[in-house]
């Protein structure tokens, strides 16, 4: 087989057969294939899409690109999440902990950013000392002690991902239904879990811009875990803004602490609560929704996912006073504010640029080599339908230059749309799939 002929084949719209599609994962992983032919074939994929068969065969033979985990020592029933990408979707940092808390392991492997949104290990990283490469061995026994890991893939796990997704990250072929599939479900099979529950992200800041495009992500996936034995529920939320009002990396980690402090409440902590009470009622720990989101809301009150969070740091070699301590993390230190030039109600906000504006300050990566700056990113000061004065505050940004913070303030100045009148309020969870 030549692989100048499958990127000709698909780029010319046919459809691959398995052996072509194993073929190409097989040089994706074994690194025979080099980067410029695996992007070459990624556009083509991108462009012409892939039907149902097809995504099935890619998905799979990405899941046995590698090893797969087995979570069988770990005791109780395994339940995983994972968000299509978003801005300022901080979920992780601290739905992990509080659903750990309520004794359920959760064994996460999360991804670094891609395109304009953000990875839960870019922002672990900014915790001083954390380590997110965690052993099979001691990924077991974190689980075992204290119900939580959030870890990078293990060397061998869906290694076709791991260089597919770099890939993707730079080279404009994020936004494909059958990539995401393949890339989130080989994932999610191969790292073991009893039932997943995935955030479906659907808005201006997300890879899907309208519901049915991402309904149909959210069964494409739902569909393949299913066939293989996995409970999974599809929660689509939008993203017609940034979730949480920071966007960063350790501006990230400091609102989540604040949401497991009680201090922040708003869509970051509706969001977590909707996919927490999934993962609770999947984990046989509740009968119903309510019942489960209850008990998130009392383990935020009583501080035991504060703790849960602490436990987690500190086992994953970072320092717990960060909680305490905000200057412990890094924060760039050249600062502007970006002011309405007008009065009037946000009316919408393009949030994949708001997420540009963060790759811009230098918390994102334009290059797969590019160092992070885990100090810039942006502090949001409005909502949608807010109201503001000529000269109020819309956002402040963080980085290590000005000419950085110049450029990411032009992008978000430019995504904020305001008017005389406000806009419709828009729905927060679109839609759950069960
Ligand atoms: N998250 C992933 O792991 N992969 C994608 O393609 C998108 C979001």
């Amino acid at each position: 087989m030549n692989i100048v002929d499958l990127i000709i084949k698909k780029r010319d719209g046919f459809k691959l057969t398995k052996e072509e599609i194993e073929f190409f994962i097989k040089g994706v992983s074994d690194d025979s294939l080099p980067d410029y032919q695996i992007s070459a074939m990624l556009m083509a994929m991108l462009l012409r899409g892939m039907d149902d068969e097809e995504t099935s065969v890619l998905t799979l033979t990405m899941a046995n690109s590698g090893d797969t985990f087995d979570l069988s020592p770990v005791k109780g029933i395994k339940v995983d999440k994972h968000s299509t990408g978003g801005v300022a979707d901080t979920t992780t940092l601290v739905l992990a902990p509080l659903v750990a808390s309520l004794g359920i392991p959760v064994v996460k492997m999360s991804g670094r950013g891609l395109g304009f949104s953000g990875g839960t290990l870019d922002k672990l990283e900014s915790i001083p000392g954390f380590d997110i490469s965690v052993s099979y061995d001691d990924a077991i026994k974190f689980a075992n002690e204290s119900n939580i890991v959030v870890m990078s893939q293990t060397a061998n796990l869906t290694p076709a991902d791991k260089k597919l997704y770099a890939l993707r990250d730079v080279t404009g072929t994020v936004d494909s239904i059958p990539l995401i599939i393949g890339s989130i479900m080989s994932k999610k099979i191969a790292a073991g879990a009893d039932a997943i529950v995935l955030d479906v992200k659907c808005g201006s800041g997300a890879f899907m811009q309208n519901i049915e495009s991402a309904r149909k992500l959210a069964l494409g996936m739902q569909k393949i875990g299913e066939s293989l034995g996995r409970r999974v529920i599809a929660v689509i939320s939008s993203m017609d803004q940034p979730l949480g009002n920071y966007i960063g990396n350790s501006l990230e980690v400091i609102e989540a602490i604040e949401v497991l402090k009680g201090n922040v409440k708003g869509d970051l902590l509706e969001v977590v609560l909707t996919l927490g009470a999934n993962m609770v009622v999947s984990a046989g720990k509740a009968e119903t929704d309510e019942e489960a989101r209850s008990m998130l809301l009392k383990n935020i009150e009583n501080g035991e996912g504060l703790k849960k969070f602490r436990q987690f740091v500190l086992q994953q070699g970072g320092t717990d006073k960060i909680v305490d301590d905000y200057s412990i993390l890094p924060i760039s230190s050249v600062k502007k504010a970006i002011i309405a030039k007008e009065s009037g109600y946000i009316w919408s906000m393009d949030t994949a640029e708001i997420g540009k504006a963060s790759i811009a300050t230098g918390a994102g990566r334009v290059q797969k080599t590019d160092p992070l700056d885990l100090g810039a990113g942006i502090a949001m000061k409005v909502r949608l339908g807010d109201y503001i004065e000529k000269g109020g505050l819309l956002a402040e940004v963080f980085a290590a230059t000005e000419e950085k913070t110049e450029a990411a303030a032009k992008l978000i100045a430019d995504a904020i749309v305001i008017k005389e009148e406000p806009n419709e309020p828009s729905k927060l969870i679109l839609d759950i799939i069960k």
